[in-house]
């Protein structure tokens, strides 16, 4: 029904289509035909309706072009086996049955839309159709398996490092790999790996980039409040493909850099980016809340913290909040 309706509008584009001549093609009440169409239009397609003449069907979600995106692509391996879905359940879950297949280091799983899209911390992941970067790539790193949370801050600082070329936006690291605008977060980071008798295998790193969102792509006002994407702060859209593709190409050279390097360059990148440095922060733990000065990060990917005491400590997982709002 769904499949029939869009079909009837893409044989006739620029017309109006009544709602009656509608509902009798499709042998069914209008009200139905007006929840299928609110349904398309949250799957990205927009309507324009008049009153007495109907709906006209008046653009589509975007695609992304990803021939475009390979013949511009200046990398070694990332990204240059990419697959491409409209839907999935989560590009994560599609990377690891891709992993058992044998899929390369640097194969790139990427999604107009994801249903169950996952976040740190067993949060769900809005991930609405066309709007933004769904996508999981594949590394195989030759790093012991405890350094892995260094990867994770590789990924933000080529994230933000890329955006910020491309958009010319101030954004910034919140620790441990929320990109943020203006306080808002833009962008979250999601590493899932896999270790053998402390061997690290692969890892799966998802990157989920809100760009073209506006505000009622969001889906409540909990998520307004504290999401944004590239196009609300802009107030422009972007191309998805610009972004994909300075992207890798920043990734794969930050991860070649740390390979030869170690984690120092990446290191001193990621401080220079952070918001979360220099200021009082909040951590939440099962025992509390815990309050100190945020100093450093530490080698591990932890953040080194000056407890009210004057001790220091590293706080190694969570949420942080910033005690004193942005300067
Ligand atoms: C977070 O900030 O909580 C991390 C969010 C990571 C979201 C991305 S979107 C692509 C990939 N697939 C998922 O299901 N999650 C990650």
């Amino acid at each position: 029904m769904h499949e029939q309706l869009l079909q009837m509008f893409e044989a006739r584009p620029d017309e109006f289509l009544s709602g009656e001549e509608l509902s009798m093609t499709l042998n069914c009440s209008r009200t139905a035909i007006w929840k299928h169409i609110e349904r398309l239009r949250q799957e990205g397609y927009e309507f324009e309706a008049v009153s007495r003449k109907g709906y006209r069907l008046v653009g589509k979600p975007a695609r992304l072009d990803i021939p475009s995106l390979l013949s511009r692509l200046q990398t070694k391996s990332f990204g240059k086996t990419i697959r491409y879905f409209d839907e999935v359940d989560s590009t994560q879950i599609v990377a690891r049955e891709l992993v058992a297949k044998g899929a390369e280091e640097g194969t790139l799983v990427i999604a107009e839309q994801q249903t169950s899209g996952r976040g740190r911390l067993g949060r769900k992941w809005h991930s609405p159709k066309g709007k933004g970067i769904w996508m999981s790539i594949l590394l195989k790193p030759r790093i012991p398996l405890q350094f892995t949370p260094q990867l994770t801050l590789l990924v933000a600082v080529a994230l933000c490092r890329s955006l910020r070329q491309t958009t010319g936006l101030q954004i910034g690291i919140k620790w441990p790999n929320d990109l943020l605008i203006e306080g808002k977060k833009i962008s979250g980071i999601l590493l899932e790996s896999s270790a053998e008798d402390e061997n690290l295998q692969f890892v799966v790193a998802g990157i989920g980039i809100g760009v073209n969102l506006k505000q009622e792509d969001y889906p409540d006002d909990e998520l307004r409040a504290k999401a944004t994407s590239l196009a609300i702060a802009a107030g422009r859209e972007w191309n998805r493909e610009d972004i994909l593709c300075q992207f890798l190409q920043e990734l794969e050279s930050l991860y070649t850099l740390y390979h030869e390097q170690g984690f120092g360059p990446i290191k001193l990148l990621w401080e220079a980016l952070s918001v979360s440095l220099q200021r009082s922060i909040r951590l939440q733990t099962p025992k509390g809340v815990s309050e100190g000065f945020a100093v450093g990060l530490h080698d591990s990917g932890a953040i080194t913290v000056r407890l009210p005491d004057g001790s220091l400590t590293n706080w190694y997982s969570g949420d942080i909040q910033f005690a004193t709002p942005d300067a």
